[in-house]
């Protein structure tokens, strides 16, 4: 962990939509992307102790998605109350706090298995 997290909660603090489009939908989805190319470091690697990481890595990955998703729920339902387009807006979001750029490789499996849709995996592609 480091502190990027906590500096996107301090800087998003005034805005649960922002808060939601760049903790857990940003920041938290990062950490599904890392999780693979790290797990294959440590599989190299492949001594006892590191192939305990992979399996550790393999229960964080699956809670991180469970966080990843409530984002990715509460992100759209706020969207969808305020009548905003939650694509376009996700953009605004992040350019206007200085959210980090989305880089692949990305895990689309654990993406999809915490909601982001076609639409928003494309999107990222394109970022
Ligand atoms: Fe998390």
């Amino acid at each position: 962990a480091h502190n990027s997290l906590w500096e996107m909660c301090l800087r998003t603090q005034h805005d649960v939509t922002a808060r939601m489009a760049l903790v857990p939908r940003t920041m938290e989805a990062r950490g599904l992307d890392a999780t693979p190319p790290m797990q294959a470091r440590l599989r190299k690697v492949g001594t006892p102790a590191a192939l305990r990481a992979v399996e550790i890595l393999d229960v964080i990955l699956r809670d991180e998605i469970g966080h990843v998703a409530v984002g990715n729920r509460w992100y759209g339902w706020l969207c969808a109350q305020q009548g905003i387009e939650p694509l376009g807006h996700y953009r605004r979001l992040a350019r206007e706090h200085s959210a980090p750029r989305l880089k692949p490789p990305f895990n689309e499996p654990a993406r999809r298995a915490a909601g982001f849709s076609d639409a928003e995996l494309t999107a990222m592609h394109q970022a």
